[in-house]
């Protein structure tokens, strides 16, 4: 790691609001991380003390939908600081014990985002805390299910996603991805339900009905992690194994049999896992991500089911994330691409391992397609079409887009291709393991790329130009394009179709999943309604168990007016929270003035079923005021 003796801090009395800059040179101090950027999304002070354990205490109760918790910390002191500075969202603070003294609960001033800091004070002979406090019911991490939001219908269920910055929600801490540290837990919940986390997993509760967990490698807040539900496990191999409902169980664990290939693949690419096991647990379909790569737990949408296997590059990518984000982890949200993007190119690399390269070169073909409407809808001079963002200030949710995960993808690709994949693969490896459990910027990324890939080799620095795809908007000239015969194949038969060839004349006897997708985005838009029953007619798509399939139908049938998808599309936007579908079927339907009036109707019944992450972003699309 880079490492310097300049130091950011903020000035905590001015909160978020025009975060001062106070530069201070500074001796380095023994502990590690030695410098800490400045994180505009966090009111902590990691640089002067930072948390280093947290014990966890919980009670979760299904009927008042509140967590009632104590949060430990063991703290490590980089400067002679007096208070501990924590970010909380929400929470209902009880009582505060520093060392081994009660001391006064002290909450800045509130923002909708961002939330409050507690100070605390704090004495380096006693380097504890200890926070007693209550989540509201509210909380923009937790998604509380009814029964009848569940698989079996019979169990509640609870569900929290901390990223970007949701943790603060459920557990004060120092929620900013440069701050590591390990967690021990003991949870019960007022039904007798089981209890997950993002750590080890006991078979069963202690005597008294606590789950208990340990995380013993240091991890970032936003991987924090808990579900409570009706579940039941399943072993994949002696590493990986499936948690879902029983109702759900069987055809989760068929869908996710190669787990174990794709762990064997990574680490063949990349080095050894590191977190011991890889679980998935399938959540049930409100959950507004596809996938969120808890630690030794993923969290996964039951809309990658397809049956077939078809939508498990999904997994793929919430694996590599154990090495790009978990391992490695962005060090602001600046850097995300530094998570996402990484994780796209590797999520590629384990596909073509496992499933061949046909398949991985249709994925990305129709991921470039997306990256390219992206831009052009965003503008190509559209400073968030920039890897490196700027998003102090803004909810880091807004960093979520193709550029960090596409843009970026490609740009390693292009790497890649101009280093040669042996190079390109030995870099890649010594960029994780010497970065193993910590947190690295842009430029550190930057610095280390240019010592250790291009060394001097200026031709290759100029065949990348690494700077214009870090810090220009657009695409630049050199990205990689694509070439799939398999869907130049399928662009035949849209063309076919287009000039009247029937349905089921047309030749899709060998189409997957990805043929299909690109099947439905091809189609001319100017098409009557007896032809989209006349396909529907012969290739059931709003029939189709493959959620993306039946997403993209439902979208295409918004586009050219097909009135009678509307009840499997109403059904559709009931059932289903992922964020990724939501948005374009609710943008698309907002863009008529009927549309709107009918998606406004649905939405007021389906909302109180979203993730707030979801209901974050369709309020937004619908200007819905609660
Ligand atoms: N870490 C992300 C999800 C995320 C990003 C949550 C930013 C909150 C803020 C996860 O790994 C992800 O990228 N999920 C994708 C999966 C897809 C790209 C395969 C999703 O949910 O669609
Ligand atoms: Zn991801």
């Amino acid at each position: 790691m880079n490492k310097t003796i300049m130091r950011i801090r903020k000035n905590h009395l001015l909160l978020f609001a025009i975060p001062v800059l106070v530069w201070a040179c500074q001796p380095e101090k023994k502990s590690e991380p030695v410098s800490y950027m400045n994180d505009p999304h966090s009111f902590s002070n990691p640089e002067q003390v930072s948390v280093r354990h947290l014990d966890w205490e919980a009670f979760i109760d299904f009927d008042s939908k509140v967590i009632s918790a104590t949060a430990t910390f063991d703290l490590t002191f980089h400067s002679k600081a007096d208070t501990l500075i924590l970010d909380t969202r929400g929470l209902n603070i009880s009582g505060v014990v520093s060392g081994e003294e009660q001391v006064p609960v002290l909450l800045g001033s509130s923002h909708p985002i961002f939330g409050q800091s507690l100070s605390i004070p704090v004495n380096p002979d006693h380097p504890t805390v200890s926070i007693r406090y209550e989540t509201s019911p509210d909380a923009g991490a937790l998604q509380w299910l009814t029964a009848a939001q569940t698989a079996g219908k019979s169990h509640p269920f609870l569900f929290t996603q901390s990223q970007a910055i949701l943790a603060r929600t459920w557990i004060p801490l120092q929620d900013a991805p440069q701050v590591r540290f390990t967690y021990s837990a003991r949870v019960k919940t007022s039904n007798g339900l089981r209890v997950l986390m993002s750590a080890s997993n006991p078979d069963q509760p202690d005597s008294s009905g606590f789950w208990s967990f340990r995380m013993n490698q240091p991890i970032p807040s936003y991987l924090m992690a808990l579900a409570a539900g009706n579940l039941e496990f399943r072993p994949i191999d002696h590493r990986s194994g499936v948690y879902a409902e029983p109702e759900v169980i069987e055809s989760a664990s068929r869908e996710f049999s190669d787990t174990g290939k794709m762990i064997t693949a990574a680490e063949s690419l990349y080095g050894p896992y590191l977190w011991d096991r890889y679980d998935i647990l399938v959540l049930p379909p409100s959950f507004p991500f596809g996938g969120m790569e808890n630690p030794r737990l993923t969290f996964a949408t039951p809309t990658i089911l397809a049956g077939d296997k078809s939508l498990v590059a999904l997994v793929a990518h919430e694996l590599a994330h154990s090495w790009s984000g978990n391992l490695v982890t962005n060090a602001v949200w600046d850097d995300f691409w530094l998570n996402e993007g990484f994780t796209v190119y590797f999520e590629g690399r384990i596909m073509e391992a496992v499933y061949g390269r046909d398949f991985a070169v249709m994925e990305q073909t129709l991921s470039f397609n997306g990256l390219k409407e992206t831009i052009s809808e965003l503008g190509p001079d559209h400073p968030d079409t920039r890897l490196k963002l700027d998003l102090a200030g803004r909810d880091p949710d807004e960093g979520v887009s193709d550029i960090a995960y596409e843009k970026g993808a490609n740009f390693l690709r292009v790497c890649e291709r101009e280093a040669g994949r042996e190079r390109w693969d030995a870099f890649l490896k010594d960029y994780f393991t010497t970065h193993a459990f910590t947190s690295v910027t842009t430029e550190q990324f930057l610095d280390f790329f240019n010592r250790k890939l291009i060394a001097g080799d200026t031709a290759l620095a100029g065949r990348i130009d690494a700077e214009t795809w870090i810090y220009k908007p657009g695409i630049p000239q050199n990205a990689v394009v694509y070439q799939s015969e398999k869907l130049m194949e399928v662009d035949k038969q849209v063309a076919g179709w287009a000039s009247g060839t029937p349905s089921n004349k047309l030749n899709t006897a060998s189409w997957t999943t990805p043929e299909w997708l690109y099947f439905l985005r091809q189609l001319p838009h100017d098409q009557r309604n007896s032809r989209m029953a006349e396909l529907d007619k012969a290739f059931g798509f709003s029939r189709s168990g493959n959620s993306e399939i039946l997403a993209e139908w439902l979208g295409h049938s918004i586009d050219v007016g097909y009135e009678p998808a509307k009840p499997v599309l109403e059904a559709f936007l009931m059932k289903v929270g992922r964020r990724k579908f939501l948005k374009p079927l609710y943008e698309k339907l907002a863009s008529t003035p009927e549309g709107l009036e009918w998606a406004l109707k649905v939405y007021s019944k389906a909302r109180p079923g979203y993730h707030f992450v979801s209901v974050n972003t369709i309020d937004g699309i619908l200007k819905f005021t609660p």
